[in-house]
């Protein structure tokens, strides 16, 4: 389950998330907001992150004007990595290398089209899972844990 936010910034790539959701059969829970009126994004970017970190849900997606309150907001919760994506490459490498569970788009920067491209590599994409990666994730695991790195 997947669950997707957004503020009013964001409110224009909802319905094309949802419809490339719809699409590649991807169950979400949409917890809003469907109303242009201007909101906090921090709320927003918060309920989905605890979502994602209490495990009702897998994964998130989350949009604002630039995606980056959301991502800074959602970044704050523990056990979230949250990546913010205007290209391929990145949603391609935040899943493979960092092994992101969070996305956050810009509505303000990003397109429709652009915006469910991102999406469809984000979601098909899997972590590598190799020792290297791994390794790399669990530190920033660590530092979140309040470990000296040196
Ligand atoms: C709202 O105007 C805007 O600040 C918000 O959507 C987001 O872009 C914040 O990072």
């Amino acid at each position: 389950m997947l669950v997707l936010a957004n503020d009013h910034g964001g409110l224009i790539l909802r319905e094309p998330i949802i419809e490339i959701l719809n699409e590649l059969n991807v169950p979400y829970r949409d917890i809003g907001t469907g109303s242009p009126e201007s909101t906090d994004y921090p709320l927003w970017g918060y309920r989905a992150a605890k979502l994602v970190a209490d495990g009702e849900c897998d994964r998130g997606i989350m949009m604002c004007g630039t995606g980056v309150g959301m991502s800074l907001s959602a970044n704050k919760i523990k056990g979230i990595r949250c990546v913010v994506c205007s290209d391929c490459y990145s949603a391609k490498l935040s899943r493979a290398h960092n092994n992101v569970n969070m996305l956050a788009l810009g509505g303000r920067v990003v397109g429709p089209g652009l915006a469910k491209m991102i999406v469809k590599v984000w979601l098909e994409t899997p972590f590598d899972g190799g020792e290297r990666h791994s390794r790399r994730v669990k530190m920033i695991g660590d530092i979140e844990q309040g470990i000296d790195l040196g």
